[in-house]
């Protein structure tokens, strides 16, 4: 455990990618109600703009949009250089840009896999790579990855790299977190459960999920502040929501052909039940 000190906040901004809806709108205006300037990533730039507006007048957020695909490799680059042209410095990172892909493997070309990887895995680890240095030469900061409680899934047929990078994600914030301790920077993966989102809107995913009682879907804006006490804390991985936590238990105290199985099941009736 890192130690930071909640009563002083990271200065610098906070860059937020998938900032365009869910769980990264909401931390976007968690954040700027925190006081922090925000840099806000996603391809809809009209949402973007939607938000800023919103975060300008509520909070007077000094807001830079970057409207970027996280599929193409060059983004983060592109991104770090425009935030270096605005002067401004960032003291959050939050990598929360997702999907769910409701496609069998080779039913794809192989550039539609390898975006997906890049989205989920590829682009949060080099957003932190570009930005982790200044955090640390401050002796402060926040890394926030967003994965998912699928990330203890054993298998995700018709999400087939869903599973994997979520996985990916938590090994590689967990790590730096043992790379990098104690010089007041925070790493935190959060692992939402079923939020309501534009997420469950999705053909499979909202069928995956019919029969979850309501009472039981998480807010974003709950998972949100979730997440950003757990780095206020000095970070960890943090399962958030009740579905999140029953599942994570179900998943550690179940043998897999009951457990993992049972996902996978319900991924495959889903997909089935869609597609006829
Ligand atoms: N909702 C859930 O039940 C749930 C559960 C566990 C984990 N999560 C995770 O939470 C995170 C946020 O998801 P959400 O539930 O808030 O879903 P969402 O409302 O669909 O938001 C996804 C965000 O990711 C952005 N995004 C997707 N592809 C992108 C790309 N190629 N380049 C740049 N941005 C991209 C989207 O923006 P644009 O489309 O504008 O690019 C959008 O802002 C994801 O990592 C997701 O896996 C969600």
């Amino acid at each position: 455990v890192v130690s930071v000190s909640p009563e002083t906040p990271a200065d610098g901004a906070a860059l937020v990618t998938g900032a365009s809806s869910g769980i990264g709108r909401e931390f976007a205006r968690l954040l700027a109600e925190k006081g922090h300037d925000v840099v806000l990533v996603a391809r809809r730039e009209e949402r973007l703009r939607d938000l800023a507006a919103e975060l300008e007048q509520r909070h007077r957020t000094r807001c830079l949009i970057l409207p970027a695909d996280l599929a193409d490799p060059e983004a983060p680059e592109r991104i770090q250089a425009a935030v270096r042209e605005a002067e401004m410095s960032i003291g959050v990172l939050v990598n929360n840009a997702g999907l769910t892909p409701e496609t069998r493997f080779l039913d794809q070309p192989w550039e539609w896999q390898a975006g997906v990887v890049h989205v989920m895995a590829l682009a949060p680890l080099h957003l932190v790579y570009l930005f982790l240095p200044a955090m640390l030469e401050r002796g402060a900061g926040h890394i926030v990855n967003v994965s998912s409680v699928g990330a203890w899934y054993t298998s995700t047929p018709t999400q087939t790299l869903y599973g994997a990078t979520k996985a990916f994600v938590v090994r590689f914030t967990q790590t730096l977190g043992d790379e990098y301790p104690g010089r007041g920077v925070s790493f935190t993966a959060v692992c939402p459960g079923v939020t309501q989102t534009e997420i469950l809107d999705m053909p499979v995913s909202g069928r995956a999920v019919k029969g979850v009682p309501q009472a039981f879907i998480d807010s974003p804006r709950k998972v949100a502040e979730r997440g950003w006490e757990v780095a206020q804390a000095g970070g960890g991985v943090t399962v958030v929501g009740p579905t999140g936590k029953l599942t994570f238990a179900m998943l550690r105290f179940l043998p897999d052909r009951i457990g993992g199985k049972a996902i996978a099941k319900r991924l495959l009736y889903a997909y089935a039940k869609t597609h006829g």
